[in-house]
């Protein structure tokens, strides 16, 4: 059976740390006194798009309004663009606002990719991307977002909102997933 490996890969702590220097350079770099709608991707997204909003807010970022879909990208693995199924979209009109996507990992890029495609389609201005993980080695479209946290390797991580069948989001850590003798 998979569990979560006992030593954190990242811990707990170390997070807060880079998500505190991730909201700086947001702020920075990014927002600065304009106010702008932070669109988080649920449900990966919640804990690292809470932490990190309230970090921009401590900073004096203008978070005008948090938003959230739910969506997935579908398709073969061979296929270099996949459609977006949209469970629960947005509940605001985006044309013309800024726009930060916050999401918890851009592993193949199939969804960052055609969230932001659509945003813009839509007419946000100013369309910038957050995500906590990044897995470049298993990217399948050319995107990168604007604002990572950690790169990582090709690892199954769960924990700070991230599932193995929507197990492990609670875990206050990220931790790999790894193969364990089932108990008697
Ligand atoms: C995960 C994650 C990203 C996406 C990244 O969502 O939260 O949104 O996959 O994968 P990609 O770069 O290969 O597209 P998932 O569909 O597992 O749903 P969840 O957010 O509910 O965990």
């Amino acid at each position: 059976m998979l569990v979560p490996r006992t030593t954190p890969l990242i811990t707990g702590e170390r997070i807060c740390e880079r998500v505190r220097e991730l909201a700086v350079q947001i702020v920075d770099e990014y927002c600065g006194e304009e106010p702008f709608i932070a669109a988080g991707l649920l449900r990966g997204c919640y804990v690292f798009m809470a932490d990190l909003m309230r970090e921009i807010s401590r900073l004096g970022g203008h978070v005008r309004e948090l938003e959230f879909m739910v969506c997935s990208s579908y398709g073969s693995s061979t296929e270099s663009s996949r459609t977006l199924e949209i469970q629960r979209d947005l509940n605001i009109d985006v044309r013309g606002e800024r726009v930060l996507i916050v999401d918890d990992i851009v592993d193949t890029g199939h969804t960052l990719y055609a969230v932001k495609q659509m945003l813009l389609n839509r007419g946000a201005d100013d369309l910038n991307t957050a995500v906590l993980l990044d897995k470049p080695s298993r990217r399948e479209v050319a995107i990168d977002a604007d604002f990572v946290g950690f790169t990582i390797e090709n690892l199954f991580v769960v924990g700070y909102g991230l599932d193995y069948a929507q197990r492990y989001r609670e875990l206050p850590h990220i931790t790999v997933l790894e193969e364990r003798p089932e108990p008697d």
